[in-house]
């Protein structure tokens, strides 16, 4: 069995809507997954929502519904808004499913049978409000607790602990050797300082007396887990892991086949979450060190420069920006207009700009002058022509270096950025054929040939040329915007009874001459109407 590109992403609460961060996260996780079955390579691409702890439950409760009734209201959200952002996954995970609660119970009851797991009481004080112990850093400068904590109180509480510290060693040895354990290497670096700071272990239990939306321990049943503990084992329960095999080597095949995977998630959570919980819990459940996930770290959308949240109003809502603009127009903006790794600000002008500039003007109105010129100059067929037989001319030069070596260093460009994670860049070599495609239209002046039967052929060629490179263009943009890609390969009339499936685009068509000799195209429908802002 071949060896499948596994993909993950964070998993959202839902405790509130879906907003920008949220649709960001998903569609870089889709575009990479996209390009991947572009490649021709086996693709499990999974998301999902995560349904547990204090945070759902106190909006629940807020809301005067019951948590279960909460999230599913919650989770049509999301499920609606990939939908419409062609977010294409292959599995689901929702933390309330029985198999992934089952995965989770069968964790904990190994970890705690092989001693990884220990009750401890803990005596100190408690915010009643945040339902949480204080430690003496949420002190003030004056030395006592905000009234952010509201009551705070002195407690004792017995619960249950992960030993985390002892695996803290090893997560040292594991960083230094691992070269792009977490990407970009500044993430590697940060979280490399804050494993050296690490001491203590994981309170990873809940009493239900205080928190019940949560899954049951499997040794006590007065007590629920951690959300975390809970949400990150997703990433496995979901793909096949079988919590009763200890030895990694004698876990199912369908489970090895998919694992490791590629984990996209927000600068956020990788510390101490995935950077520090979940490789210490693989770890601790026997993954060795070359069975460790990659963390693929992104940064945050801000809104002048501050952080969106709810209390402060400033929240962008992606599902209202794909109902105005498109799913398209949202997808391209999310992967150009940010750096991989670094914040971004999030502008809905330069959302209009981009997409007028180069979409609309350059794109759009490359495909519609070809078909449009190929229509009225050739009845709509186009015409292969060696262009080694053209007499030399600066049209007949630029024909030649443009389907070869531009073709080719464009080729090169695209996968060494997508090898690295960066679909923004990659977008930059179908961008760059496009504007030059719209160049040779202006020098070769079609209109011009026209009149000359001596320039019948070189009026082929550009024509060819200008049609064939569309083709390919519309296979390089197809992992971020596959709803224009099939409109560019309908109305070249290729590839037709594959029309609107994703097999309908490989990177291996994207070579010079798949367009045959005697394509009759179809009539030029604007793919990206302008955005007018007036
Ligand atoms: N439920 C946890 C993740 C559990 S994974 C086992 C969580 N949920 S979240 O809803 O708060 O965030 C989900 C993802 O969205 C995280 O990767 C987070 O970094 C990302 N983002 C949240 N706000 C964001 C921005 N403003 N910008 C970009 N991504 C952001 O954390």
């Amino acid at each position: 069995m071949a060896k499948t590109f596994y993909i993950t992403t964070a998993i959202d609460y839902t405790n509130s809507a879906p907003h920008i961060g949220h649709a960001y996260e998903k569609v870089l996780a889709d575009v990479i997954a996209r390009y991947h079955r572009l490649k021709g390579e086996k693709v499990f691409f999974l998301t999902g929502v995560d349904q547990h702890g204090q945070k759902v439950q106190q909006s629940a409760a807020k809301a005067g519904v019951a948590p279960a009734e909460f999230v599913k209201g919650i989770t049509e959200q999301f499920v609606d808004l990939w939908k419409k952002l062609d977010v294409q996954y292959d599995a689901w995970a929702a933390t309330t499913d029985p198999l992934h609660k089952k995965c989770v119970q069968g964790i904990l009851q190994r970890l705690f049978d092989e001693g990884q797991i220990y009750k401890d009481k803990q005596a100190g004080h408690y915010s009643v409000r945040q339902e949480q112990f204080l430690t003496d850093k949420e002190r003030g400068p004056d030395g006592e607790f905000g009234p952010e904590w509201g009551d705070v109180e002195f407690r004792e509480e017995e619960n249950y602990y992960f030993r985390l510290s002892k695996h803290k060693e090893w997560l040292l040895t594991y960083i230094d050797n691992r070269k792009n354990a977490i990407i970009p290497d500044f993430r590697q670096t940060e979280l490399r300082n804050a494993v050296g700071r690490l001491s203590g272990d994981l309170c990873i239990s809940r009493p239900k007396s205080r928190l019940d939306w949560g899954i049951e321990l499997p040794f006590d049943k007065d007590f629920v887990n951690y959300v975390w503990f809970d949400a990150l084992t997703n990433y496995i329960s979901f793909a096949g892991y079988d919590p009763k095999i200890d030895k990694y080597e004698d876990q199912p095949q369908g489970f090895r086949d998919r694992w490791p995977a590629l984990q996209i998630i927000g600068k956020d959570i990788l510390v101490p979450a995935h950077g520090i919980y979940w490789l210490i819990m693989l770890h601790a459940i026997g993954f060795p060190d070359d069975q460790m996930p990659q963390l693929l770290v992104h940064g945050w959308w801000n809104l002048s420069g501050a952080k969106m949240s709810k209390s402060a109003g400033n929240i962008v809502d992606p599902d209202a920006l794909a109902e105005k603009y498109g799913a398209d127009a949202l997808r391209y903006y999310l992967m150009s207009a940010i750096v991989m790794g670094k914040d971004a600000d999030f502008s809905e002008e330069l959302l209009i700009v981009d997409f007028n500039s180069d979409l609309a003007n350059a794109l759009g109105n490359l495909m519609n002058r070809t078909l449009n010129m190929i229509h009225r100059f050739q009845n709509g067929t186009i015409k292969w022509i060696d262009v080694t037989t053209l007499p030399e001319s600066q049209v007949r030069s630029h024909l030649q270096t443009w389907s070869e070596d531009e073709l080719q260093a464009g080729a090169r460009l695209y996968t060494n950025e997508f090898a690295d994670f960066r679909p923004g860049n990659a977008l930059s070599a179908p961008l760059a054929r496009t504007l030059s495609c719209n160049a040779l239209v202006e020098i070769s002046a079609p209109w011009n040939l026209v009149k000359d039967k001596q320039q019948g052929k070189l009026l082929d060629a550009v024509l060819y040329h200008l049609a064939e490179s569309l083709r390919i263009i519309a296979i390089l943009i197809s992992p971020v915007l596959p709803k224009a890609a099939h409109g560019i390969f309908d109305q070249l009339n290729w590839k037709m009874a594959l029309s609107g499936k994703e097999e309908r685009f490989s990177l291996k068509d994207a070579q010079w001459g798949g367009l045959p000799d005697g394509q009759v195209v179809g009539k030029p429908v604007p793919l990206f109407p302008r955005i007018e802002t007036t």
